[in-house]
């Protein structure tokens, strides 16, 4: 009897061994990928500063870090010079305030990026993909005509180890595509670059280039994801030019109006769920979302930067001039709520982006968050995966004439007094300022005169 069961117990042992033996090799030999839920994101690092934030995104124990362009300034920045030999302001400017370096520096500075002791701790435990903006394409605000971006493609594909056979290495541009995870749960992500082909500013003419917008469409187009993550280096949604107009102009893809619409229509047209915008490039962190593009609301997780931030770039109390700014200006895309680290709902210190994602929540739960450099949240928004699958909203939505709605609305149609409130306040304050001075010295002028014959008088 005993040694029976002994056998019988033996047996199934050896049984639920083979089987689970079995049940992982076809898991493995089918190849599916380990299960994506967390996802970290940057921009803009200057390499020759601290970049104490690496902690915080090593906590946060990302599987995938995305870069979204100034991931090192490589260009020359001169200061800002009204007089002197070297003018780089005024209408008496003589020299550009930024000059490109040459390829031996970029290389140099690439090298002081990756050999940053917290990047590289973060490469061990992440895979690491990315774009480039201006400042790594290798000029402030460049497009389609810097002649150095053939060579500054290769340091940055050499940067992030891209391999040497890869045909990313052959194209014209750094635009990629990936896709990572299982069956049913798997996140696409597509990175665009925003450089390469682009017309100059101002010209309304075309930001992505024919060539990557064929590849866009058949990337749209292709196998459906639960999620696709479109990495844009400048923001996608927030069109903040239009209210800082005319004091002063950032990039976006809003400053090409008719490419922004020719991509939310192909987003449209390509009925793919799951689609959000991630961006950097403006030195503050910010989420926007737009309700009337296509059949689903259209988020943007700004975050920028890794240590550039608006805020940063002023002195002590002089931060809180820019605070204040940031929440003078209207918007009415970006996402508002009680959680924010600001009223502004901006954040101009260092951050990253973090997006999280609770597959086995039902429904499926997806957090989008901009971070300080601790590892806490300064804006973030948390909602259903289905949220961004309902292809049921009407994309044309009516607004009565002068009404404005948050999330749908351009910020160009706004009304006047609240599109150009920071400009009638800076040119109000100018004014009082300047009769301020005059009435000074009025005042003081015509006490001496008064003095003066008082004294000869005597
Ligand atoms: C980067 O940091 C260095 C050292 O702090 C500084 O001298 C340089 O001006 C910074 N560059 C930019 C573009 O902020
Ligand atoms: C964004 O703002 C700029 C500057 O005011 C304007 O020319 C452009 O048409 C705006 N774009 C959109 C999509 O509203």
């Amino acid at each position: 009897m005993g040694s029976n069961w002994r056998w019988s117990w033996w047996l199934l042992v050896l049984g639920l061994g083979v089987m689970c033996t079995t049940i992982v090799s076809a898991g493995a030999s089918k190849g599916e990928e380990p299960l994506v839920t967390r996802i970290g994101f940057g921009s803009c690092a200057n390499q020759s500063a601290p970049q104490p934030i690496w902690n915080a995104i090593i906590d946060f124990d990302p599987q995938l870090f995305i870069w979204l362009g100034d991931n090192i300034y490589g260009d020359v920045r001169r200061p800002f010079k009204f007089f002197g030999e070297e003018r780089t302001i005024g209408p008496w400017k003589n020299v550009p305030r930024f000059v490109p370096s040459s390829q031996q520096e970029m290389e140099s500075r690439y090298h002081k990026a990756k050999a940053n002791p917290g990047y590289s701790r973060l490469r061990h435990t992440a895979k690491v993909i990315g774009t480039w903006d201006d400042h790594d394409y290798g000029l402030n605000d460049a497009g389609k005509e810097f002649t150095e971006k053939v060579n500054n493609q290769r340091l940055l594909l050499n940067f992030l180890d891209e391999p040497h056979d890869s045909p990313r290495r052959k194209q014209e541009g750094v635009y990629a595509s990936y896709t990572f995870g299982p069956t049913n749960r798997q996140i696409k992500v597509i990175l665009l670059d925003t450089r390469y082909h682009r017309d100059p500013l101002r010209s309304d003419g075309s930001f992505l280039g024919s060539s990557q917008w064929t590849w866009l469409e058949k990337e749209l187009n292709g196998p459906k994801t639960a999620i696709t993550i479109i990495g844009s280096s400048v923001q996608v949604i927030s069109n903040l030019s239009a209210t800082t107009g005319p004091l002063f102009y950032l990039e976006s893809w809003g400053r090409f109006p008719k490419e922004r619409n020719r991509l939310f229509k192909l987003i449209l047209d390509s009925k793919r769920e799951g689609i959000f915008f991630i961006s950097g490039d403006v030195h503050f962190g910010e989420i926007s979302r737009y309700d009337c593009a296509t059949g689903y609301p259209l988020y943007d997780v700004t975050s920028s930067g890794l240590t550039q931030a608006v805020e940063k770039a002023v002195r002590r109390p002089l931060n809180l001039i820019v605070r204040f700014v940031a929440w003078l200006t209207p918007t009415t895309m970006r996402v508002m709520n009680q959680n924010c680290r600001f009223r502004s709902c901006t954040y101009g210190l260092p951050n990253f982006g973090a997006i999280e994602i609770d597959w086995s929540a039902t429904p499926v739960t997806l957090k989008l968050e901009v971070r300080d450099t601790n590892g806490y949240p300064v804006t973030g928004v948390k909602f259903p995966l289905l949220e961004l699958q309902s292809l049921s909203m009407n994309p044309v939505t009516s607004i009565k004439l002068g009404r404005h709605k948050s999330h749908c609305s351009l910020e160009v149609n706004l009304p006047w007094i609240i599109r150009y409130r920071l400009a009638i306040l800076f040119y109000f304050s100018m004014t009082v300022l300047l009769l301020a001075v005059i009435g000074f010295v009025y005042a003081v002028v015509s006490a001496c005169r008064r003095c003066f014959r008082k004294c000869k008088f005597d």
